[in-house]
């Protein structure tokens, strides 16, 4: 018999982007549509437009770039998030709007002081808004997982009266465990009158580490979409993670009688191209797409993968993405092999002057590292989409002296509003000078609350991509570099995290 279809529904733009410090802008966000776009995701949440005018220009770029998946944009339960969100995906060949509000008790009194009553109306009124935009309207249950079931069945009887075409069942604070969620979808799928008449999905979160087991529950108990995200990011703990959720639908064919759409081909490079951007390292034993996914360490294993790989591997790495570093480009390619490649990685430069810096700065690099990797060309976009000339804080020179016995010390020449300064500093180590020197000159206070270096690629050339967590009066962000010099990697990152500082880019968060 033929299975079912499973909808994928990506939110590593909207719940992904709540993550600390993961604000995406419009260019990122288009690089990340483009490869879920390659990936056949079906309906990629581009954000919240009612959030920031920059939110709403992502999601209208992303509407207007993206023609093979729905483009949805999230909406709180009113008409001015609702008209906002409508417009934002008006330019989609195919869109949606995302309404949502709370439904559990804790919620309706404590944040939004509202009765049951004044929420049902709320809710009814707010899909009737978005389809005044779409047919494809979805209506989510905020807190779901605490909320009265009497209840939740009577708001989602009458949101489909209303005119909602997905019903979406959030574990918004990821409480609940795989057989409890699981019976609450399929007594909802029972008890809802005209159930049969939309797609239920379910939206979970991972506080508890059972997201991904929470959203198998739902499938196997008659949910068809899933929402999820890249690497698992997402607010607090995150998301079901997207790689989890399809290979586990895929490798288990046996146990679900529906299947996706994904092209899984693209799950490595995805997950590789989010990190990049997000400035979040995916962890080595992350499942399907940690450096150590597909690694066998112990004799034992190495030997049995070498007879017969079943052995030991329930899924093969090549299916996944996980190719040997593909050689690209070197030192001869020219501008338009250059050109080319970027328009294979789906990523479009602003003007003829950015692409022209970026090459100059590819042909650096090529004089530094031998191979250029897809990896590095995307980490060369990266560092240059923000435009660098429009940095507060640039880096024009450094030097640092290090050896045993001796304090180390770094010497920077800043640049801050186009003034000039020299700043030196000793610390503990060459990253630790220079981060004491970049902080004299700023003086911003900033509290470092993360620092990590991840190679990009393999050998002792590849370049090292640095990610810098600051955080000031309560803001986070993070600042990324990547240099075949990790102390110059070190000082872009922490300097790009300065100028997002300075920028002030904040957003609002939907959940507050
Ligand atoms: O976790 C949640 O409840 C959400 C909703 C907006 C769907 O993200
Ligand atoms: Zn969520």
């Amino acid at each position: 018999m033929a299975k079912q279809k499973l909808i994928i529904f990506d939110t590593t733009m909207r719940d992904g982007e709540q993550s600390p410090g993961a604000a995406m802008s419009r260019d990122d966000k288009l690089r990340i549509a483009r490869q879920l776009e390659r990936m056949r995701v079906d309906v990629i949440e581009a954000g919240f437009p009612a959030a920031s005018p920059g939110d709403f220009e992502s999601v209208k770029a992303v509407a207007e770039a993206i023609k093979e998946s729905t483009i949805c944009g999230l909406a709180r339960a009113n008409e001015a998030d609702i008209r906002r969100a409508g417009e934002a995906i008006r330019p989609a060949k195919s869109g949606r709007i995302h309404t949502f509000i709370a439904t559990s008790p804790i919620h309706m009194e404590m944040k939004l002081r509202m009765s049951p009553e004044q929420v049902l109306e709320q809710a009814i009124k707010a899909v009737k808004w978005a389809r005044e935009y779409t047919d494809d309207v979805e209506f989510s249950a905020e807190d779901a997982v605490r909320s009265d079931s009497d209840f939740l069945c009577r708001v989602f009887e009458e949101v489909i009266k209303a005119g909602a075409t997905t019903i979406n069942v959030p574990d918004t604070v990821g409480y609940s465990i795989p057989s409890v969620w699981g019976e609450r979808i399929r007594s909802l799928i029972e008890r809802v009158p005209n159930s049969d008449k939309v797609i239920w999905s379910t939206h979970c979160h991972n506080d508890l580490g059972l997201a991904v087991a929470n959203s198998l529950a739902a499938v196997l108990n008659g949910a068809r979409q899933v929402e999820c995200t890249i690497n698992g990011l997402g607010e607090r703990a995150g998301n079901a993670s997207m790689e989890e959720v399809v290979m586990a639908i895929r490798t288990r064919s046996d146990l679900f009688d529906c299947e996706t759409g994904v092209d899984i081909s693209q799950i490595v490079p995805a997950s590789k191209l989010v990190s990049q951007i997000t400035g979040y390292p995916v962890q080595p034993n992350k499942a399907v797409v940690g450096a150590n996914a597909f690694a066998h360490e112990s004799g034992i294993h190495q030997d049995g993968v070498l007879k017969h790989r079943e052995t030991y591997e329930i899924m093969r790495a090549e299916d996944v993405g996980w190719t040997t570093n593909r050689l690209t480009l070197g030192k001869l390619s020219g501008r338009n092999a250059f050109k080319s490649r970027l328009n294979e990685l789906g990523i479009s430069l602003a003007s003829e002057d950015a692409m022209n810096k970026v090459f100059a700065r590819f042909k650096e690099l090529a004089d530094k590292k031998r191979e250029i990797f897809d990896e590095d060309i995307h980490a060369l976009v990266s560092d240059d989409v923000t435009d660098p000339e429009d940095d507060y804080y640039k880096l024009i020179a450094f030097s640092f002296h290090s050896e045993t016995g001796e304090t180390p010390q770094a010497k920077l020449t800043l640049s801050a509003d186009g003034h000039e300064v020299i700043e030196q500093s000793s610390g503990s180590g060459p990253v630790d000078a220079t981060f004491k020197a970049i902080e004299s000159m700023a003086k911003s206070g900033s509290e470092l609350l993360l620092y990590s270096v991840n190679a990009i690629t393999t050998g002792t050339d590849a370049q090292g991509e640095v990610t810098v967590r600051l955080m000031h009066d309560g803001r986070i962000v993070n600042g990324q570099g990547a240099d075949t010099d990790i102390i110059a990697a070190s000082a872009k990152a922490y300097l790009n995290a300065l100028n997002k500082l300075h920028a002030g880019k904040e957003k609002l968060n939907p959940q507050l």
